[in-house]
Order: C-alpha cells, then sequence, then structure tokens
C-alpha cells in the first residue's frame, strides 16, 4: 500500500543515491529510528547529513555512520515503485546492535 506524502518523506534520503559504474540513480529508504537506541533521526540541510540528537550520531545521505556511538549504518528499507507509485516497506531492527537484525 503507498504511504502517504508526508511518510515518504521522511523515509527517502532526500537525494537520489547515485548508481555506480553508470547505473542510474536508485531510490533508497532509511528508517529514521536510529540504530543506537531508537531516537528520531532528523535531516539537516546544512550539512546535507542525518544527525541524531539524543547522542549525537550522524549519517551521510546513504545512512553511513560519520559520527557518534551507532553501531551500524542507517536501517536500509524496501522501496518499489511501481506504475509512479513508490511503496517502502517499514519494518522495525534491534536497537545497538552491530548487525542489522528484524525485531
Ligand atoms: S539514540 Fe541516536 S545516537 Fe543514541
Amino acid at each position: 500500500m503507498p504511504l502517504p506524502r508526508a511518510a515518504i518523506r521522511t523515509a527517502l534520503s532526500p537525494t537520489p543515491v547515485t548508481g555506480g559504474g553508470g547505473l542510474p540513480p536508485t531510490l533508497q529508504a532509511l528508517s529514521t529510528s536510529c540504530p543506537h537506541l531508537g531516537c528520531s533521526v532528523d535531516f539537516d540541510a546544512g550539512s546535507s547529513k542525518f544527525k541524531c540528537p539524543c547522542h549525537r550520531s550522524a549519517f551521510d545521505l546513504t545512512g553511513k555512520v560519520e559520527a557518534g556511538p551507532a553501531p551500524r549504518p542507517m536501517d536500509s528499507l524496501d522501496v518499489e515503485e511501481k506504475n509512479g507509485l513508490v511503496s517502502i516497506r517499514f519494518q522495525r531492527f534491534h536497537q545497538g546492535k552491530p548487525t542489522k537484525e528484524p525485531v
């Protein structure tokens, strides 16, 4: 089921990730639940980074950890684009672990 526009905006990276090796850009959805302890990660337009206000983890546009105690990158979510609609499968993952494990 397609998500409301506001929900998609909070989950999608604001800039499409450029495909490597000449591949076209692709959509990427990241969970805004911080992989450290689950606070809500915000997008900071000034630095073009995702930042967690709780313990100052910071992530680049692909979700890679750049700073802070987060033990792994932001969790990617399954994305499907069909007939002009984007669907994102929201899922929760255990917090505080170095690997992405579904709850
Ligand atoms: S909950 Fe995000 S850095 Fe701790």
